[in-house]
């Protein structure tokens, strides 16, 4: 272990954050679980590993920056949702979180269905061998194209959200003969405790249809009638990284009064309703996530009590969890480049990616943690922010941290919890290179997304 070979760095008192990061941790070396995917931890060589493998092998022989995903830990996770909420109930898995084909292959093998929100992962779930039945069609404008091809595919349902694709996915589905199934999205008026650029559940918003003013039970009225579509349930999404699980109790109550008076009257008892995604997980050590089976435990006894009390049968419950799977499996590994420290203010770590690998730090001041990977370090904590390498000073990956005070350029470090909404928000800003995805297990790593060349880009650029 080195000791410090640079100066300690600022700790200026005006500069400490508030909250989680207001102390250093007591040993920068110790990895806390609740932020890493299962199989990391750190060596007796201090090299940090994960599912057996050395992330300085793998910086090697993958390159940086790099998404290096747990893929027993992604399988475990994708089991225990299953697991669960057992055979009455459905988890689809939201793909916008990260999807890829392998995850498409590990999800059906685990039992688990498909949320999908674009063409682009309609196709990636149909190419990979998602049964069509198991899918479930999202989104706020999907093309008539879109939907003929999902209408075509057989796929197991599309989420209505608003008057024009009732009578859209009525007509399409008809022409090409068909009944297509079909939930419609309600809006149930509820402040989710999370970024207002996440939440989707209240009214002033483009997702659903308000519960408020009688506008989902008309929608309903309106989808009865047509022949296109079968309506086979309602569908509620309140929002992102939540905590607070009163905000779906509130939902599944109001859900389930809407299904009452469809009851009462139209004389149909819907058979399905599902509660979208949302659960929140540890990017910091602050963070403390629920877990999957009291989450199902929750949601479960709500709908069920609710219904006794309206006197309906208990419908099937979905759930599609995205971020509560795939999020805590990864971590991006980057190389630093740069440190430098400024005077009374604190110390800026530049690694070899940004904002376009994490666009989240910026657009929504998301927190993560950070640690030094390549080696450990007795050093002092000094307090940095993590940047990237793009033209913008809002180009940040970790707002406040600390890391040892002998961080030199060469190291490598990893942020957790990058599995979701990373790879997936990843972008090509200043013409960087999206980095690949590597699937480590029990000592082997493959590459599922590879990464991006200068060819790829001059590709798609034919002036
Ligand atoms: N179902 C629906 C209808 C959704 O819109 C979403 C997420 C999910 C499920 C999955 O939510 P999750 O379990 O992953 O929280 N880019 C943002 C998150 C946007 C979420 C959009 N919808 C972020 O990075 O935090």
């Amino acid at each position: 272990m080195s000791r410090s070979a640079h100066p300690a760095g600022p700790r200026h008192a005006d500069v400490l954050p508030e909250g989680h990061y207001a102390a250093p941790p007591a040993d920068l070396n110790v990895l806390d679980p609740k932020v890493w995917a299962r199989s990391v931890t750190r060596g007796e060589d201090g090299v940090v590993t994960v599912a057996g493998l050395p992330v300085t092998r793998l910086a090697e022989e993958f390159g940086t920056p790099a998404y290096i995903l747990d893929e027993a830990d992604f399988r475990a996770r994708a089991r225990a949702w299953r697991t669960a909420f057992g055979a009455d109930a459905d988890v689809f898995y939201a793909g916008k979180a990260f999807l890829s084909r392998a995850v498409v292959r590990w999800l059906a093998e685990e039992g688990l269905n498909l949320d999908v929100c674009s063409g682009g992962e309609l196709a990636t779930a149909l190419s990979a061998g998602m049964p069509a039945d198991r899918i479930a069609f999202h989104g706020n404008n999907k093309s008539a194209a879109e939907i003929e091809r999902a209408v075509r595919a057989g796929i197991g349902r599309i989420v209505l959200d608003s008057f024009q694709e009732i009578v859209r996915v009525a007509h399409i589905a008809q022409s090409l003969g068909k009944r297509q199934r079909v939930q419609i999205r309600v809006t149930v008026g509820v402040e989710a405790h999370t970024h207002e650029f996440i939440a989707t559940a209240h009214e002033d918003q483009k997702f659903g249809i308000p519960l408020a003013g009688g506008q989902a039970a008309e929608a309903v009225r309106r989808a009865l009638r047509l022949d296109g579509i079968e309506l086979i349930g309602i569908h509620s999404h309140i929002g992102s990284q939540i905590f607070d699980m009163s905000g779906f109790e509130v939902a599944a109550h109001r859900v389930v009064g809407l299904l009452k008076d469809i009851r009462d009257e139209h004389g149909v008892e819907l058979p399905e309703i599902d509660l979208g995604g949302g659960l929140g997980i540890a990017y910091t050590s602050g963070d403390d996530p629920r877990e999957p089976h009291e989450i199902a435990k929750a949601l479960t006894e709500i709908v069920t009590r609710e219904c006794r009390a309206a006197r309906l049968r208990t419908p099937r419950i979905s759930v599609e969890p995205g971020r509560a799977i795939v999020g805590p499996t990864a971590f991006t590994l980057y190389e630093v480049g740069t440190v430098k420290p400024l005077d009374g203010l604190r110390t800026y770590v530049s690694v070899d990616g940004g904002m376009s690998d994490n666009i989240r730090t910026a657009l929504y001041d998301a927190e993560y943690s950070v640690a030094l990977v390549s080696r450990a370090s007795d050093a002092e904590p000094m307090l940095v922010r993590v940047v990237g390498k793009h033209c913008e000073s809002g180009d940040i990956v970790v707002k406040d941290a600390f890391l040892p005070a002998d961080l030199a350029p060469g190291d490598l470090i990893a942020v957790p919890a990058t599995g979701a909404y990373c790879r997936s928000m990843a972008s090509n800003y200043n013409h960087a290179l999206r980095p690949p995805v590597v699937a480590v297990e029990d000592g082997e790593a493959r590459v599922i997304v590879r990464r991006e060349t200068e060819e790829d880009l001059l590709r798609l650029d034919v002036g």
